[in-house]
């Protein structure tokens, strides 16, 4: 398979979207059953074997030279943020089902599972990482009774989808590999084709609601007011302030939600995200102590309480050692220059490092923009991350000689 033939494949699985005209596919929504359509048809041709577990991940393995052989897990995740861009997470399980295909039906002393994981980006139920959380075991009551803004439950939402929430079969797994657009400008201003991930930042989300008093934009006198949106704003610049004050620390509000929410009444409520990472977990740990101080410092002042929910505390990820060097050099063997580099994205290696050794190879995003319509890749860069693919293969079945 080419690069480009790669690329139509993510073409094809952007056009299923439960938004006309964008690229929007949170967890289990009606498009992901074409999506699953899809890849599944592509798996079964690789010579997989395809099924659908209690998290809505699509699995397909190929078989080992010998029966219960341990397996190497290849995968990304196929949801996306709202009105995204046709390759973060779907890149990496059609990279992994082109991998396997690349094989022709020659079989390898492990085996091979390709996951397509149903939920990473964290958009339906604020929490990411369901689907990898599954296979990892962490997926516990808390987060199946969490429920979207339908007051729908992670649970139903399964049962919805025709899945039940069961254990997880956990397969002998030897590493997992994951292959992602860089999503940033590193490797596009290097002018590299691919970048292998030493280590995934830490992340801290939370959901920061303000609460003060709704009433009328035309007759309450300013000093009498007690406005959850002003204060939400205030805040918002002091997290954008200490941010910019903090070395390696980035920090976004990425959505305010105002109650009532309309122009001529003073907003009673106002609920702003936070998004925080570090490579440092105690600096990241330290920056939220202190945007926590300041929103309750602002709250005080303004007469309002404060209602702090941490979302996820997820610690930074170190890649295997070992793993990645034998990925670089899986890379260099392909002619390219290895260059090392830290994830600010997270990303569900994240999760199934808590199970095995994890490694990742970065693909250039052409200006480095991605969680937008404008993501892109190029051909022969995806060309070049199959050959480091099917490389690494052999570096892996060289520990078997
Ligand atoms: O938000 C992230 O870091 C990833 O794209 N889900
Ligand atoms: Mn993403
Ligand atoms: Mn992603």
């Amino acid at each position: 398979m080419t690069g480009a033939e790669i690329i139509a494949r993510c073409r094809i699985l952007a056009g299923f979207s439960e938004t006309p005209g964008a690229i929007t596919r949170t967890f289990l929504c009606p498009a992901m059953r074409d999506v699953h359509h899809a890849l599944r048809s592509w798996m079964e041709e690789a010579g997989m074997t395809v099924s659908l577990d209690g998290a809505g991940n699509l699995r397909g393995v190929y078989a080992a030279s010998t029966p219960n052989a341990a397996r190497l897990l290849i995968g990304s995740h196929v949801d996306t943020v709202p009105n995204a861009g046709a390759y973060d997470g779907v890149l990496g399980v059609v990279w992994g089902i082109a991998v396997v295909g690349a094989l022709a039906g020659r079989r390898l002393p492990f085996a091979i599972e390709v996951i397509a994981f149903s939920e990473e980006e964290g958009v339906r139920f604020g929490v990411p990482f369901i689907g990898s959380r599954f296979v990892n075991g962490t997926l516990g009551p808390e987060l199946l009774a969490r429920t979207d803004i339908d007051g729908v439950s992670v649970a139903e939402a399964l049962r919805h989808f025709g899945v039940q929430p069961g254990p997880c079969d956990v397969a002998q797994y030897l590493a997992y590999l994951e292959c992602h657009i860089e999503q940033g400008p590193v490797l596009d201003a290097l002018g590299l084709p691919l970048g292998v991930v030493t280590a995934i930042v830490g992340q801290t989300r939370a959901e920061v609601r303000f609460l003060g008093a709704a009433n009328h934009a035309g007759t309450t006198p300013m000093r009498m007011r007690r406005d959850a949106l002003a204060a939400a704003g205030r805040w918002i610049a002091c997290v954008e302030r200490f941010a910019r004050a903090t070395p390696g620390a980035v920090a976004t509000v990425g959505s305010i939600h105002a109650c009532p929410g309309a122009g001529n009444v003073i907003a009673g409520e106002a609920v702003a995200t936070l998004d925080l990472r570090h490579a440092d977990d105690e600096a990241r740990h330290a920056l939220t102590a202190t945007l926590r101080l300041a929103a309750e410092a602002i709250a005080t002042s303004r007469d309002l309480t404060l209602e702090w929910n941490t979302r996820m505390d997820q610690a930074a990820v170190a890649c295997d050692p070992a793993l990645t060097e034998m990925l670089a050099h899986s890379v260099e063997s392909t002619g390219h220059q290895v260059y090392r580099l830290a994830s600010g994205a997270g990303h569900d290696a994240m999760i199934t490092a808590t199970m095995m050794p994890v490694a990742m190879l970065f693909v250039r995003s052409p200006g480095g923009i991605s969680h937008h319509p404008d993501e892109s890749v190029r051909a022969s860069d995806v060309e070049a991350a199959l050959a480091a693919g099917l490389a690494f293969l052999g570096e892996l079945e060289g520990r078997y000689a």
